[in-house]
């Protein structure tokens, strides 16, 4: 039988719900999503679709700098995965007038899309 090897842009994702407790969050909203993103000697930007995010992790791709709905960053070869960046989002999250969790600002894995760029040669400068 022969193997079929479907592109697939997202390889895996789960999002969960915020916590709160005595009107304190201690758990934003969030998405997990595994990007088949080629990021070794490219610039990979990614989009959240508008939604904004309190903090996110990419392990293995480094950033000059992220602003609030749209990160860059750049893989490493040796370093990252050449065929995947694991992106882990909390979104930013409030509490509704009525007291309750708001969750119209958490967006899904399907919020999040990906383009990289390759740029030929490992990257240069001060990246973090
Ligand atoms: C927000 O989502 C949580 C978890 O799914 C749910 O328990 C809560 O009722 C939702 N809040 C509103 C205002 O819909
Ligand atoms: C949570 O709220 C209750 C009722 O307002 C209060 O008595 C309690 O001290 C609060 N607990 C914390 C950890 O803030
Ligand atoms: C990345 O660029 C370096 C040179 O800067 C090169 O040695 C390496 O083979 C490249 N890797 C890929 C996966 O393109």
């Amino acid at each position: 039988m022969k193997l079929c090897a479907a592109f697939i842009a997202v390889a895996s994702a789960s999002s969960w719900p915020g916590q709160a407790y005595n009107g304190t969050i201690y758990q934003y909203c969030g998405t997990k999503v595994t990007l088949a993103a080629a990021s070794v000697n490219a610039t990979c930007s990614l989009d959240f679709n508008g939604f904004d995010f309190a903090h996110i992790s990419i392990p293995g791709c480094f950033s000059q700098g992220m602003g609030s709905n749209i990160v860059e960053c750049n893989g490493v070869e040796g370093v990252t995965d050449p065929e995947n960046l694991d992106v882990t989002v909390f979104w930013q999250q409030d509490f509704d007038l009525d007291g309750n969790l708001d969750n119209s600002t958490c967006a899904e894995d399907a919020d999040i899309t990906f383009s990289c760029q390759d740029n030929g040669a490992a990257p240069s400068g001060l990246f973090f």
